[in-house]
């Protein structure tokens, strides 16, 4: 038994030097070593709970306006190096279905200011995935708003905004952003965004992700070209983008940004953006969303019961950072919370759970 104790001690200690030797060859994930901090669960916990006493019933909590749910292929670069050869990207050429969902981040008026979401889940991915409830789902989601950077620098501040904004019943919580000017400046300049057409806007994941041994940030590009006028309807973004699809497809570049220097790009603030002189952009895949009907009364149903948050995941591209690591517990609370109300089981789409109405040319 003493034996049994003191081997399990050696055991334990082994353990924890390999996993040490891990993060310190690798300055990204050393910086994520707070995941066993018990404090951020406390707040994790906290930050659950008012997302689910502020979530309007049978709605997604945060983007709960959704534009609509369109069909898409996602295609890795042909030419893509050997070192980035790496989870969905392993096989360069291949082309993985997808559904993306574009949403307003808190507007429901569309002529109102703020951010937008674009949600890409490709489906037909092979290989365990690193939420335990889910291992088995064969999808891949890549979650990006209109904005290079996170308004909140941690877990903690985000329970902090969160408290004062339930405080301030869905008034501008004030009282936080006196304390955080910083903070103030970053959501000032979400106010300064209107856009013409979706389909034109860039988006960036703002937090990191691994990609390998390394940490990366991602971003999808326009490069179909599109102009377009800010609208003067309240729906006039899914109009506008509907009206497009009709005539023709919609392309854009999905690219990454490797981590080469631990200090001025962080894992653990997403208020921090990474300079592309010091990670500039590699383009890794093509989205092509081909000429389509999306704007049907079903596929809005089945895309309001999808769940996209960036744990849908294999582990060669798990979430990093503080702020991921809150979205973990969040998302799935949430997701589960809005399908109950639903009487819908949370369920990971296969490419034929919804045939897109596709026009061809
Ligand atoms: C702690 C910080 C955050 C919290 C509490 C939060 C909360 C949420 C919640 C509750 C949902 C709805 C989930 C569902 O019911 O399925 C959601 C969706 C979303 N979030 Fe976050 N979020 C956070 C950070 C971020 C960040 C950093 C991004 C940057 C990319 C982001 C982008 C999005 C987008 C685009 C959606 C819509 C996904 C869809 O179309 O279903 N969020 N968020």
């Amino acid at each position: 038994m003493q034996w049994f104790s003191r081997s399990q001690t050696l055991l334990k200690v082994l353990i924890a030097t390999l996993i040490g030797l891990i993060l310190i060859t690798s300055p990204a994930l050393a910086q994520d070593s707070s995941i066993f901090n018990l404090n951020e669960a406390t707040t994790i916990t906290k930050i659950v709970e008012i997302s689910k006493q502020l979530q309007p019933p049978k709605l997604r909590g945060q983007h709960t306006k959704g534009h609509g749910t369109v069909w898409a292929e996602f295609t890795v670069a042909p030419d893509l190096p050997e070192d980035l050869r790496v989870g969905v990207f392993k096989q360069p050429g291949k082309t993985y279905p997808a559904w993306i969902r574009f949403s307003n981040a808190l507007v429901m008026d569309d002529t109102k200011p703020g951010l937008h979401g674009m949600a890409i889940k490709l489906m037909g991915v092979e290989g365990e995935k690193v939420l335990a409830s889910e291992k088995n789902a064969q999808t891949q989601d890549f979650v990006m708003l209109d904005h290079p950077v996170f308004f909140i620098h941690n877990a903690e501040d985000f329970a902090e905004f969160f408290t004062a904004l339930a405080e301030a019943r869905g008034q501008v919580p004030q009282e936080f952003f006196k304390k955080h000017p910083p903070e103030l400046e970053i959501v000032q300049s979400f106010q300064q965004k209107y856009i013409g057409n979706l389909l034109a806007a860039q988006y960036w994941s703002t937090t990191p992700y691994r990609f390998s041994n390394t940490a990366i940030k991602f971003s999808a590009i326009p490069t179909s070209q599109i102009g377009g006028e800010v609208g003067a309807t309240p729906n006039y973004l899914r109009a506008v983008m509907a009206d497009y699809l009709r005539n023709q497809d919609a392309t854009f570049d999905f690219l990454i940004q490797q981590q080469t220097d631990a200090e001025k790009m962080p894992v653990e603030d997403p208020t921090v953006e990474w300079d592309e002189q010091n990670a500039p952009m590699q383009k890794v895949a093509t989205i092509r969303i081909p000429r389509q009907i999306f704007d049907t009364p079903e596929q809005f149903a089945f895309g309001e019961t999808l769940s996209f948050t960036p744990w849908h995941s294999l582990p060669e591209h798990q979430p990093l950072g503080s702020i991921n690591r809150a979205r973990k517990a969040i998302y799935q609370a949430t997701s589960k919370q809005r399908h109950q109300e639903m009487d819908v089981a949370v369920k990971e789409p296969m490419p034929n759970s919804l045939t897109p109405y596709l026009l061809n040319p």
